[in-house]
C-alpha cells in the first residue's frame, strides 16, 4: 500500500518560490521535499493549468478570470513578480510541463482538481486521466484529490486503480458512505476541524488522514503525535529538517 510521507509541499515549496510554479518545485527538490501538492486548473480552451484561483489578481501581475484566457496567454504572463522580482516573468506552467518536470525529479504528487463553473467533471476528469498516462514518466505515486466528491466518483469510474483523496473543510457525517463509494487512500482535512475522534474514526476505516495547511512546527509534531499522517505545509523544509535531524 502506497504511505503517505509525513510532509507534503503545499503548492510546491511555496514558502520560497511563487505557488503552482515550476520554480515551486525546484525549490522543494533542493530541499530534499520528496511529494507536493499543486492545483488543476482548465483555462477557457481547455488548457490544462496548474493555479489555485478563478481570477488572475492574487498571483499574477493581471486581472480577471482564468476561463477568459487561453494558451498563447501563458506565453506573457507573469506568476512570479507578485512573490518577489527574483522570479519575475515566472510563467503559469502547464499540466503537462508538471508531469514532465515531477516525474524528473521522481517526486510523489497530491494533484487537487478544482471544480470550476465553466467546465464539466467530466472533461476535468478525462483531462487529469489523459495527461497522467501521457506525462507521468516516474515510478513515484500520484494521488488524485478534490473537495467535489462528484469529481472523484467520476474519476473512480474513469480509473478503478486510482489513488484518491477526499477533501473536506469540515469533515461531513456522511463521510464513511461517501468513502465507501470513493474508495480513497486518504482522507485530506483542514486540520483546526479535526477532532481526535475523527482521526481515530478515519484511522480505523484504514484510511489515511492528511491535514491542510500547517505551517508551525510545534502544531506539526502535535498533529503527528494525534495520529494524522501527512502535513500539507507552505514551510515543508522546515518540517522536512526537524524528521531529518530526529531521524540522525
Ligand atoms: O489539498 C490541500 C489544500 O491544498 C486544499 O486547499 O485551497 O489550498 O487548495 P487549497
Ligand atoms: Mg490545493
Amino acid at each position: 500500500m502506497v504511505r503517505l510521507p509525513p510532509v507534503i509541499g503545499h503548492r510546491g515549496l511555496s514558502a520560497l518560490a511563487p505557488e503552482n510554479t515550476c520554480a515551486a518545485i525546484h525549490a522543494a527538490y533542493s530541499h530534499g521535499i520528496s511529494w507536493v501538492e499543486i492545483d488543476l486548473s482548465l483555462l477557457g480552451d481547455g488548457t490544462a493549468v496548474i493555479f489555485h484561483d478563478d481570477t488572475l489578481e492574487r498571483c499574477t501581475q493581471h486581472q480577471g478570470h482564468l476561463v477568459d484566457i487561453n494558451r498563447e496567454d501563458l506565453a506573457w504572463l507573469d506568476a512570479g513578480s507578485w512573490f518577489s522580482h527574483e522570479f519575475a516573468a515566472e510563467p503559469i506552467p502547464t499540466l503537462a510541463e508538471m508531469l514532465s518536470l515531477l516525474s524528473t525529479y521522481h517526486m510523489g504528487l497530491n494533484l487537487e482538481l478544482k471544480a470550476q463553473p465553466h467546465v464539466s467533471h467530466a472533461t476535468i476528469v478525462r483531462c487529469a486521466y489523459s495527461h497522467i498516462k501521457k506525462y507521468w514518466k516516474s515510478s513515484q505515486p500520484i494521488v488524485i484529490s478534490s473537495f467535489d466528491h462528484d469529481i472523484l466518483l467520476a474519476y473512480r469510474k474513469a480509473d478503478p486503480d486510482a489513488l484518491l483523496a477526499m477533501l473536506y473543510e469540515d469533515l461531513q457525517p456522511d463521510w464513511q458512505s461517501v468513502a465507501h463509494r470513493i474508495q480513497p487512500l486518504s482522507l485530506h482535512c483542514h486540520y483546526p476541524e479535526l477532532t481526535q475522534d475523527s482521526i481515530t474514526a478515519i484511522k480505523s476505516k484504514g484510511y489515511q488522514i492528511a491535514a491542510y495547511t500547517c505551517n508551525n512546527l510545534n502544531e506539526a509534531i502535535q498533529l503527528w503525535q494525534s495520529g494524522i499522517d501527512t502535513l500539507f505545509s507552505d514551510q515543508a523544509h522546515l518540517f522536512t529538517q526537524y524528521l531529518n535531524n530526529k531521524a540522525e
